[in-house]
């Protein structure tokens, strides 16, 4: 059988699934939609290429995992600009269809928690959002247990660089000697640091958003909105990285 388009990409599914609350769907709320599934896309590239770089660091493939990093900042960095789109959605037309949403948040993006735990920050009372048994709670129970790209860098460093720098020295003055004297690891450090720092961007621009769509309203999801929003800025995924810049 041969392709065409649209048969190769499902294009008849894929555009069948921008449902919405009703029976038929208006152009704010295909816009919301759209950029929750978008997201959820990105999402799943994402955490496909982070256990790649996690698995190219356990192999000691330095310059393979550095590629696979680049791919993940430029993610990041397009699921931040996507925020503009979703920002042009004025209250009033989000509170035509808000109370139909009932308790779907996306707190319950399971795949949001999957990107925090194969970085490293992992919360194993998150898999009770998730019914059980239920796919969602699965797969982020997998995740729970599986090996972070913050295992692989540690391991990874341990093997390669130890053998340079002192073992006896703790963690942070190890990476101060790797960002003085190794370069092309430098890069790889550097490119965790950008997604670190992206990730932390958009956490910021959907506090902003939220705050100019629901301004102090609760969520959906039960919590009190912004201000449950606004505590989970500035939480970096690799924090050692961020308290050695002042000694470089
Ligand atoms: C009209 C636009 C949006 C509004 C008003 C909104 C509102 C909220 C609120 C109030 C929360 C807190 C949990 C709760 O519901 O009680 C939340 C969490 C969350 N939202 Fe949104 N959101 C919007 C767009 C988006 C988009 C486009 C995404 C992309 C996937 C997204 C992903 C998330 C995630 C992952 C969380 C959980 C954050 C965490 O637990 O740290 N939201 N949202």
């Amino acid at each position: 059988m041969s392709f065409t388009y649209s048969t190769y990409l499902q294009l008849e599914k894929l555009l069948s699934l921008q449902t919405g609350s009703q029976e038929t769907i208006n152009n704010d709320e295909l816009l919301f939609v759209t950029i929750h599934q978008v997201a959820e896309l990105w999402f799943k590239l994402f955490i496909n290429t982070l256990k790649t770089v996690r698995d190219y660091l356990y192999e000691n493939k330095l310059s393979h995992a550095t590629s696979a990093l680049k791919r993940c900042r430029m993610i990041v960095k397009t699921l931040v600009t996507q925020m503009d789109v979703i920002s042009t959605l004025s209250p009033m037309a989000f509170n035509e269809y808000r109370n139909l949403l009932g308790g779907s948040s996306g707190l319950q993006s399971f795949q949001f928690r999957e990107i925090e735990f194969v970085l490293g920050y992992k919360r194993e009372e998150l898999l009770n959002i998730y019914e059980k048994p239920s796919w969602e709670h699965e797969r982020l129970a997998l995740a729970l247990k599986d090996n972070t790209v913050n295992d692989a860098l540690k391991t990874f460093l341990t093997t390669q660089v130890t053998s340079l720098y002192a073992d006896t020295l703790d963690y942070q003055t190890n990476l101060i000697q790797i960002y003085k004297h190794e370069p092309d690891i430098a890069i790889l450090l550097d490119l965790l640091l950008d997604v670190d720092e992206g990730l932390q961007e958009w956490r910021y621009r959907h506090v902003k958003l939220v705050e100019r769509i629901i301004g102090t309203k609760q969520g959906t999801g039960g919590t009190k909105g912004l201000e449950f929003l606004k505590a989970t800025l500035f939480k970096p995924f690799f924090p050692d990285l961020w308290e050695i810049r002042g000694s470089l």
